[in-house]
């Protein structure tokens, strides 16, 4: 008998855990609470395929756990240090590269492969809607909550929240349009490269979002 972990759980184990989930194209961050079952079962994974790998991650993962992070454990104030600064920082520094990158890629190839320019198109919505999200949370959520000006705070988590499943299903329609993120192999080395970074953009999108979801979140809305 397989054990299986009922949710993705919050610890060094989940670090270890976001990358062979996103490879599996598992959503962990705005549907982390779904068990592993039933998520396997909808999209026609082998249960015991993904669990020994997860387990195979955690063990990697625990031989270099001294330096791993136990996000729970850190104040706020140092979880939204470790959110603004591998996240966000990211984000920004990327996404006006990614536009011009999509843009030029659809351009060039749109006419041999018409699905690039719904890709740019999709790049940009997803860019405008991370841009006011990450701005709110910088100039916002995140001084509220360390000002622990607790009268809003609930209202504004559940609204982060509903951004995040709106983000992770733009995520999701851009990956459809973009062919898995897999360069045919005519693919001049912009849209490899294109490929190549908008799936690091979804990998580092979803550890984002399941740190913000399911440890900041959760010391806010209990019941979340
Ligand atoms: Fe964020
Ligand atoms: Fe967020």
């Amino acid at each position: 008998m397989v054990a299986v972990p009922a949710r993705v759980v919050h610890c060094f184990a989940s670090q270890a855990c976001a990358p062979v989930l996103a490879r599996h194209r598992i959503d962990y961050c705005c549907k982390g609470q779904r068990p592993l079952a039933d998520v396997c079962h909808d999209l026609g994974l082998d249960l015991r395929g993904v669990v020994s790998d997860l387990e195979t991650a955690i063990q990697r993962r625990a031989q270099t756990a001294v330096q791993a992070t136990d996000l729970r454990s850190l104040t706020t104030r140092a979880l939204i240090v470790k959110i603004i600064a591998p996240h966000h920082q990211y984000l920004h520094r990327t996404m006006p590269f990614l536009q011009t990158l999509a843009a030029k890629v659809g351009r060039v190839h749109g006419d041999r492969e018409p699905s690039l320019r719904e890709v740019a198109r999709r790049v940009d919505q997803l860019v405008e809607t991370l841009r006011v999200h990450l701005a709110e949370e910088e100039s916002v959520l995140f001084p509220a909550l360390l000002e622990d000006r607790s009268a809003n705070v609930e209202a504004m988590l559940r609204a982060m929240r509903h951004e995040h499943e709106q983000v992770g299903e733009m995520l999701w329609q851009l990956r459809t349009a973009a062919a898995n993120y897999v360069a045919p192999d005519w693919g001049c080395n912009s849209y490899r490269t294109l490929m190549k970074e908008l799936s690091v953009l979804e990998a580092d999108t979803l550890e984002h979002v399941h740190i913000e979801n399911h440890v900041l979140l959760p010391r806010y809305v209990p019941t979340a």
